[in-house]
């Protein structure tokens, strides 16, 4: 703990020794749904918290459309796809700013649980299916808004990946996948950025509430992973409240008067909840309000304009360029080709989601208007809407756009996702975009060869329509700015730099849940293990429409020379990779340098490969950069369920390195050595784990020789068939396998006592 923190502690200590325990009870729960208590008898004020996470929403009334102005930044999915840490790092900082102007310490977000399936309602607000990127650009969002003195609440922990029913789902996971899968971009956002607070999820995790899990928010949050702030409720995600203390859920949220109050002190009185643990629960959230009022900037004023620049910015980064047959982009500002601009979303952009995120944005930017700037002057440019709002089309409008873009030398289509189709509170039913919308990229591109189509969506879509059209910009939700930033990179003054940081699968029968999801009666099976996203399609061998990590540039990148620091470590040692990456394009640009571990002949069922570090790199033409990342022993771990703890098994690793997960030009191996037992050997290990073990391998073919036994005969004395050779080895072979799958302690049997209990206690003594 830091000496900060100590230092809030203590004083939170001293004041609660001086509250009653109605006064503890009260500030346990929420005063109304943004604020909390204050007790004015000690000094102590209230602090506001508000959504959250891509612009600050508060509230002015009770719609999720009343609230302040403030910048739209582009949501959680858009960020990722920069896969930079230091740019969402800014946005944290603006992001701060805009809270303090406001008055707000605390901003409710990042939202970081994993993409289990494209369908999630919510993917819009999350960075990623990989826990690493989201882990790490979660840190980065965390640090920039707390180094503004505003709190953050890192949500939804844990397991929270779907919509239905999600006040009472019980997300129902083994362990393994739930330590490689569901808690590491928690465990990153905690370990390096400390949020001042982190909000629990709605819904259980085997069977338990969230809301009431020791497991989580006792042995996992403060236990092992040093968590100094407070546990807040999802907003009524609280059921037993005395349970919830217990279990170390420290503020209820929006407050319940004093339904909730009364059974924190009814618990106290029946002896239920002890008083240390009361204190010990509201201790840690007085910590955090000193903390927040402490860090209040008051007369902070923020610039409008700057922000909305920054925030086209951060779009400009997002926004990736999927396909771009015969370089048809960027399109020639300066030259006279024209240009049809096709859809609703051209002037009317959908630019972010719906729900508790939904912000009033302090100004909107349209594409279309945009390239008119841009392009210089309508006469170049035409419009269509091509459908309504819902995304509905018919045979005029489809008419009206034929001739669009019949006139025109280029059409670019804006299609995506309509507000009714992706929202938090209810996931999608498939990957689909409204039929209105594929139909007019089909009719539009029937009459013009030069179709280009920009998406705007906050999660994967199908596209049925790939193969007709030359160009692809995923647009994604890109905040108020995006209609500039399209047109930046419509037009090339900006080089597009995005990667998916999801994978784009062909069909919703593809996907690693699409044979249940999102479960059905309050029980969510997550069957697939931690085979979700890449790991799931690599797995499967099923080729994605466009594959996580992949994005285009209007230059071209080469990779070349790996060195790996040594061929050999030790599972306690560290690993550098350097690897080159050059332009080699015209223009200058930027490339997202991804590097991968992938175990050759795991103990158990891995992924093919799993993304471990990655880069941005900005590189002028013809030049080139050697990136360096270093590898720790847990980048070669798996969690081991036996052991309830990461794991190495020794072996042979491959490092990949490239563009994309399915574009690694570059690899080498590195064995790393056991110097951890991923085990302990007991008698009832089997004989094949002391081959395995670090000590017990010095026993192996002591203990496999008992059934093995050794032969007398001294090599090509005896004369044997070919045949009879053969049927020997096959034999030997049949014994090896059923020795090693005998547990250790079976020995003593088979071998009638020749090999004794004692013999084996001793080598057990000798491998501890
Ligand atoms: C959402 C949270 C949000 C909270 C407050 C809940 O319904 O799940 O993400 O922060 O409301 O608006």
């Amino acid at each position: 703990m830091s000496e900060q923190s100590k230092g809030y502690k203590a004083r939170a200590q001293a004041l609660v020794s001086k509250m009653t325990l109605e006064e503890k009870a009260l500030l346990l729960s929420g005063n109304g749904s943004w604020t909390t208590h204050k007790i004015d008898r000690l000094g102590l004020p209230s602090i506001m918290m508000t959504d959250g996470p891509h612009g600050l929403r508060k509230a002015t009334g009770p719609s999720t459309a009343d609230s302040v102005p403030a910048t739209c930044f582009p949501t959680a999915s858009a960020l990722a796809s920069s896969w930079d840490p230091e740019l969402i790092r800014q946005v944290g900082v603006a992001l701060a700013r805009e809270s303090q102007a406001n008055d707000v310490q605390i901003l409710l977000g990042p939202g970081i649980n994993m993409k289990r399936s494209p369908l999630g309602g919510r993917n819009f607000e999350y960075f990623s299916e990989d826990p690493i990127l989201a882990g790490r650009l979660a840190a980065a969002y965390i640090q920039g808004v707390q180094s503004e003195g505003v709190g953050t609440s890192l949500k939804h922990f844990a397991v929270n990946n779907q919509e239905f029913e999600r006040m009472v789902n019980s997300s129902n996971l083994d362990e393994r996948t739930l330590h490689e899968i569901y808690l590491p971009a928690f465990e990153i956002s905690v370990t390096q950025a400390q949020p001042w607070s982190v909000m629990c999820a709605y819904n259980k995790i085997n069977g338990v509430y969230a809301s009431e899990n020791p497991l989580l928010l006792e042995d996992i949050l403060r236990k092992a992973w040093g968590f100094e702030g407070f546990v807040v409720s999802d907003w009524g995600a609280v059921h037993d409240r005395a349970q919830g203390v217990m279990a170390g859920l420290n503020l209820e949220m929006p407050g319940s008067g004093d339904v909730n109050r009364k059974k924190i002190i009814e618990a106290v009185n029946a002896g239920k909840l002890p008083v240390a643990r009361l204190d010990e629960v509201v201790a840690s959230l007085v910590a955090v309000v000193l903390k927040a009022a402490e860090s209040r900037r008051t007369g902070t004023r923020f610039d409008v304009d700057q922000h909305h620049a920054l925030a086209r910015q951060v779009a400009g980064e997002s926004i990736i360029l999927l396909k771009n047959d015969d370089h048809i982009l960027p399109l020639d500002a300066g030259g006279k080709k024209k240009i049809a601009l096709i859809g609703a979303f051209a002037k009317e952009p959908r630019y972010q989601g719906a729900g508790s995120s939904q912000v009033n944005p302090a100004r909107i930017s349209n594409a279309h208007d945009e390239l008119v700037a841009i392009l210089g002057g309508s006469e170049r440019i035409g419009y269509a809407s091509g459908y309504d709002f819902e995304g509905v089309t018919s045979a005029e409008l489809l008419e009206e756009a034929r001739q669009q873009a019949r006139h025109a030398d280029v059409a670019i289509v804006f299609a995506g996702l309509p507000d009714s189709h992706e929202s938090e509170g209810f996931d999608r039913p498939n990957l689909d975009m409204p039929e209105g919308h594929n139909q007019l990229i089909d009719a539009v591109s029937q009459v013009q060869p030069n179709t280009v189509v920009v998406l705007m969506n906050g999660s994967a879509i199908s596209m049925p329509w790939v193969g007709r059209v030359k160009g692809i910009l995923e647009g994604w939700l890109t905040g108020q700015a995006g209609g500039g930033a399209i047109a930046d990179i419509l037009t090339g003054k900006v080089n597009p730099s995005a990667k998916l940081q999801e994978t784009f699968p062909v069909r919703t029968e593809d996907t690693p849940t699409a044979i249940e999801f999102p479960g059905l009666n309050q029980q969510a099976y997550y069957g697939e293990g931690v085979f979700i996203g890449y790991r799931y399609y690599d797995k499967k061998k099923i080729a994605p429409l466009f594959p996580f990590g992949f994005g285009l540039s209007y230059t071209t990148f080469d990779y070349s020379e790996m060195t790996l620091s040594a061929s050999s470590i030790q599972d306690t040692g560290s690993l550098t990779v350097q690897v080159k990456v050059k332009n080699t394009g015209k223009v200058a640009g930027k490339e997202i340098v991804q590097l991968y571990v992938r175990e050759e002949v795991p103990a158990v069922s891995r992924p093919e490969k799993e993304l471990k570090a990655f880069a941005k790199v900005a590189l002028a033409p013809g030049e080139e950069k050697t990136v360096s990342f270093t590898l720790s022993p847990r980048d070669f771990s798996y969690y081991n369920a036996h052991l309830h703890r990461w794991a190495v098994n020794p072996g042979r690793f491959d490092i990949l390195a490239g563009g994309s997960s399915r574009d690694l030009p570059l690899s080498k191996s590195v064995s790393v050595e056991a110097q951890v037992a991923v085990s302990t050997l007991t008698r009832e290990s089997m004989v094949k784990e002391f081959r395995d073990h670090p000590k017990g391998k010095a026993f192996y073919s002591r203990l496999t020789s008992i059934i093995m036994g050794g032969s007398s005969e001294e090599p090509g004395t005896v004369k044997r068939t070919l045949q009879e050779e053969r049927a020997r080895k096959k034999a030997e072979m049949s014994t090896l396998v059923f020795v090693n799958d005998m547990p250790a302690y079976k020995l003593i049997a088979f071998s009638e006592g020749k090999f004794t209990e004692q013999m084996l206690n001793d080598i057990l003594a000798q491998v501890q």
